[in-house]
């Protein structure tokens, strides 16, 4: 484990993650590696709570400069945001908060952006161009929607199905985008497949959301499954010969955004990816 208490101070910037639970989370490993990377006076804490209106005064009163949000309120944190960033508010959900300190009060501003699409456009932008592509969304949860939102700002052309219909085609229909059932998948030809279902998942590693025949429809595929790293469909993939993106990719560049967000300064990427395969390759 990263020892970093030689280093806090009065003046130290102070970050962390909230949510329920959060003693599992990479992101404080992540974020105190980078800022030990890049000599800056920041630490990041977990801040596991069951009440988030108290947690976001809080953070305001003790002098935090930021957070992540994660499970159980993405949400939930949005009437304590006082400027939501527009695709956030699209989406519906915030993972990200900027805690800033107004000029000449005591007054503090609370800035809520969601970067997990920015992670997921630049884990696919690897592979190919966005814009003008066609994406294949599996999935209408949470990650879907904010994929599926992200990709549009990206000017990809997407497309959507869901096992549950109706709530597959009320995402699409938000979207603009067309829906298939999964019966249907086989008619869709696209430039990417974008697993965003947690099938595949420890401890179901036998699963693939797609039958394989249906890979070569597809030039890249990616899973934001990251346990296993190389999922049943990665792997069925890449011997149908596409082009795969595994789902650490999402987590690092959504980490590398909120990063940016609170420092200013571009995240030293070698050193947040080292602790991410660390424990998942
Ligand atoms: P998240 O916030 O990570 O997106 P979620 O909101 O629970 O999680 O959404 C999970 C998605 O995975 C949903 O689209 C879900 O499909 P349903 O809408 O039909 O529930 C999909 N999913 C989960 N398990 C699945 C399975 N075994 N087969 C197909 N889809 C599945």
């Amino acid at each position: 484990m990263l020892d970093i208490s030689h280093k806090i101070t009065g003046t130290t910037g102070i970050f962390g993650i909230i949510g329920k639970p959060v003693h599992h989370s990479l992101s404080p490993e992540m974020h105190n590696a980078s800022f030990l990377e890049l000599g800056l006076d920041c630490v990041y804490v977990p801040l596991p709570t069951s009440h988030i209106a108290e947690a976001v005064a809080g953070l305001k009163a003790l002098g935090f400069k930021g957070v992540s949000v994660t499970i159980p309120y993405k949400q939930d944190v949005i009437p304590f945001v006082d400027v939501l960033d527009p695709v956030a508010e699209k989406i519906g959900a915030v993972n990200t908060l900027v805690i800033r300190e107004e000029k000449n009060s005591p007054e503090k501003t609370v800035s809520g952006y969601n970067t997990d699409w920015i992670g997921a456009n630049r884990a696919l932008a690897e592979k190919i161009g966005l814009k003008g592509s066609r994406i294949l969304i599996m999935g209408a949860g949470g990650s879907a929607r904010a994929i599926g939102f992200g990709l549009l700002e990206a000017g990809a052309e997407v497309m959507l199905t869901n096992r549950t219909e109706a709530k597959g085609r009320a995402l699409a229909e938000q979207l603009g985008s067309s829906f298939f059932r999964p019966g249907e998948i086989g008619r869709v030809k696209a430039d990417a497949l974008v697993n965003a279902t947690s099938v595949g998942m420890v401890p179901d590693t036998g699963k693939s959301p797609l039958p394989p025949v249906l890979l070569p429809n597809f030039s890249v595929v990616m899973d934001i499954v990251y346990a296993p790293l190389k999922t049943r469909l990665l792997m069925e993939a890449e011997t149908a010969g596409c082009e795969v993106v595994d789902g650490l990719k999402m987590l690092l560049y959504q980490g590398a955004a909120q990063f940016k967000l609170w420092t200013g300064r571009e995240a030293p990427l070698a050193v947040m990816r080292d602790v991410l395969y660390r424990r998942f390759a």
